[in-house]
């Protein structure tokens, strides 16, 4: 018991961002850390959702604001972590989640298509943590976990090239931002899902893809958002003081029959 109350408080005195946490993996994760303690900052670029988020964490009597951002904005980034400053005193955590999915096979991918997935899902998550780095050092270190997925260690299955490349370079970056950023305690990890039931996967598969989906996972199921929001926790929590530059797959057993 005793062991499961420390577990519980793992975020006690911690602030952390979530992008992207207005519906899916995000909300999942931002409320799991406000369950273990931290004081979130909801940040989304839909104000509705990011609201939504916010509430549902309020109503549980613990701490969130909701903000508005695309985190493809460097203003608007920068805004966004002096507003938690602001909230919280600081930035403990920061969990880069936003990103879009296209599907678009490589001989209609637009430019502008292309700049969309890498400015979300790569761009952005690089703005979030340049922005994050003179308060974390402030705070005498940090953790950041990155979403990237499986389609950036193989080749998406929903998605088309940019988004491959666009989780690949997430991994990319990470992996330097461990090795740069070491030196001030600031711990850089990735994760790589496989097919999360989330508002993303529904709008872009359809019955008869998703049971051939279904049959290439060894687990027969998609993965819960509160199944990712435990990984990320734990690499954003004490208990990975040691783990930094890693990715983390988390897919059911999808990868190893590929
Ligand atoms: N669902 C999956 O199967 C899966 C698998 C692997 C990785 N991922 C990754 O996990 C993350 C979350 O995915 P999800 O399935 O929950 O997606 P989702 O589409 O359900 O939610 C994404 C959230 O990001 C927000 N967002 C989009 N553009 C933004 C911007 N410019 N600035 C700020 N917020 C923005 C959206 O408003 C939305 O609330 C993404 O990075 C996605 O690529 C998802």
């Amino acid at each position: 018991m005793a062991a499961m109350e420390s577990r519980s408080q793992r975020f006690a005195q911690r602030a952390a961002i979530v992008t992207g946490a207005g519906q899916g993996i995000g909300r999942a994760i931002a409320l799991r850390l406000a369950r273990e303690g931290a004081a979130v900052v909801v940040a989304d670029l839909n104000a509705a959702q990011a609201r939504s988020t916010a509430a549902a964490i309020e109503a549980e009597g613990l701490q969130a604001r909701d903000v508005v951002v695309d985190v493809t904005d460097a203003a608007d980034v920068k805004s966004m972590v002096a507003s938690a400053v602001q909230f919280y005193g600081g930035v403990d955590v920061l969990v880069n989640n936003a990103g879009v999915l296209r599907s678009t096979a490589v001989a209609g991918i637009s430019p502008e298509e292309w700049d969309l997935v890498l400015n979300v899902n790569l761009k952005g998550a690089f703005l979030c943590a340049q922005a994050v780095l003179e308060p974390m050092i402030a705070r005498n270190g940090g953790r950041i976990v990155n979403m990237a997925s499986m389609a950036g260690r193989a080749t998406s299955t929903l998605g088309g090239a940019h988004y491959t490349a666009a989780k690949a370079g997430v991994l990319g970056l990470s992996r330097h931002l461990a090795r740069e950023w070491a030196p001030h305690k600031i711990n850089v990890n990735a994760v790589c899902p496989g097919i999360v039931d989330t508002p993303m996967v529904r709008e872009s598969i359809d019955e008869e893809r998703m049971t051939r989906v279904l049959a290439a996972i060894p687990f027969s199921r998609l993965a819960d958002p509160d199944e990712i929001a435990s990984l990320v926790c734990f690499l954003a929590s004490d208990e990975a003081a040691y783990i930094t530059g890693a990715s983390v797959d988390i897919h059911g057993g999808e990868m190893i029959i590929q």
